[in-house]
């Protein structure tokens, strides 16, 4: 008799974007005429740049000629594109070899899957609020017991909050995978080089390791914070870094990322070498590689040309940043992120909850935000908005806001 995997009866049954979109129809069904203006979606809106549409063009080309066509490729992905990740991380003075980086189809995907190459029994860190992918894959996989209040059985969360700049302090207990994101999805918060390094002894001394999603990296403009883990020494040792195009070349629907699996990376029981084999080992069986097209995109991306084009669209996404914080300040609101990171992260007014901010924007505003509740307990009290969108709508939001929002 077939039975099914019970650990998706302990997720969450309120999937944040589900009950986002229920408020906004049940709003829309009593306020027909209404425009509804939306800051809460991290996904990119600007059309992918002209080097990195030829890029993908010339992936498409090839297919359709005899002599340029190609199936399957490496499951670890195109060698030329490992090859320009390795020059893309030395230009940071990070040194990698093409076969610690492995291509993928997005962060996410790596982010959920990354867990099943540790023990069963290694205790889970988190930031929190956090994005979701990383609690919610280990509750999938059974590392974790039941959800009680707003936490789950089995994880250590590790709180952000306004005390600590959002960037959490090291853990007191012991932990054995941790997860760290920078800049942070969702508050905006990026991590200066000591604080990794906090984390990155801890590892170090407690055979620990640390999951690094940089999928924002492109969106620090301050030289002086890291953009990779691996800009911390000792790093190597102890990281696995998860990096993606989405953010960096409006790749969030042509998908690719890519995972570094550093040799050096030892851990109980595992020699360096091993871990690095085995996320091969599990690439290998478990996926057939990235779009051949994505990645002739990824190589464009990564071009002299291409990393220009894409600056400029990342500049005009940080513009968005500056305009809704400068509004948002001036209606005396408590802002943070935004800066690094294409999030910011806002103070709800008075006492009041993520949800109860989220209605007020919508009714007063017209305006659709990310409840920071959604993300994790220290997110309670707190909202995202995203600089991601056009220009006109972004203007329109802020509008609203300045115009209607009352606090
Ligand atoms: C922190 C973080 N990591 C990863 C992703 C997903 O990246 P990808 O599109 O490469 O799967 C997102 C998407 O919003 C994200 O916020």
């Amino acid at each position: 008799m077939a039975t099914v995997n019970e650990n998706y009866n302990k997720l969450s049954s309120d999937y944040l974007f589900v009950e986002i979109s229920r408020r906004t129809k049940a709003f829309l069904d009593k306020n027909p005429d209404a425009k509804l203006l939306r800051l809460g979606i991290g996904n990119t809106t600007e059309p992918i740049v002209p080097s990195v549409i030829a890029g993908l063009r010339f992936g498409v080309e090839k297919l359709s000629n005899p002599k340029t066509y190609t199936g399957y490729g490496d499951e670890q992905g195109d060698a030329r594109l490992r090859k320009a990740l390795v020059d893309f991380y030395a230009k940071r003075d990070v040194a990698l070899a093409h076969d610690e980086i492995f291509i993928s189809d997005g962060a996410k995907p790596d982010a959920a899957n990354i867990q099943s190459i540790f023990g069963e029994k290694s205790v889970i860190a988190v930031q929190d609020p956090a994005y979701p992918v990383y609690v919610d894959s280990n509750v999938i996989s059974g590392h974790t017991g039941i959800k009680k209040g707003a936490t789950y059985e089995g994880i250590v969360y590790m709180p952000c909050t306004e005390q600590n700049g959002f960037f959490p302090e090291v853990p007191t207990q012991k932990v054995d995978i941790i997860y760290l994101c920078s800049p942070n999805n969702p508050t905006g918060a990026v991590a200066t080089k000591e604080q990794l390094s906090g984390f990155v002894d801890y590892a170090l001394e407690r055979k620990a390791v640390i999951i690094f999603d940089a999928a924002y990296h492109s969106y620090i403009s301050d030289s002086r914070l890291p953009r990779s883990i691996y800009e911390v020494e000792g790093a190597k040792e102890c990281s696995i870094e998860i990096n993606s195009f989405s953010k960096s070349s409006g790749f969030t629907g042509v998908r690719l990322g890519w995972t570094v699996v550093p040799k050096p990376l030892a851990i109980d029981g595992a020699q360096a070498g091993r871990v690095n084999s085995l996320w091969s080992r599990r690439q290998t069986t478990m996926f057939n590689g990235a779009s051949n097209i994505a990645q002739e995109g990824g190589l464009a991306a990564l071009s002299e040309e291409g990393m220009a084009e894409n600056q400029s669209v990342i500049d005009g996404y940080m513009e968005n940043a500056r305009t809704i914080r400068e509004c948002l300040v001036q209606k005396g609101l408590k802002v943070f992120g935004g800066v690094n990171a294409p999030y910011l992260w806002i103070k709800a007014p008075g006492s009041m909850s993520s949800w109860e901010f989220f209605d007020k924007m919508l009714a007063e505003a017209h305006v659709v935000v990310t409840p920071g509740a959604g993300f994790g307990p220290s997110g309670e009290g707190y909202i995202r908005i995203s600089a991601f969108g056009h220009r006109e709508d972004i203007n329109a939001a802020v509008e609203s806001i300045r115009a209607n929002l009352m606090v």
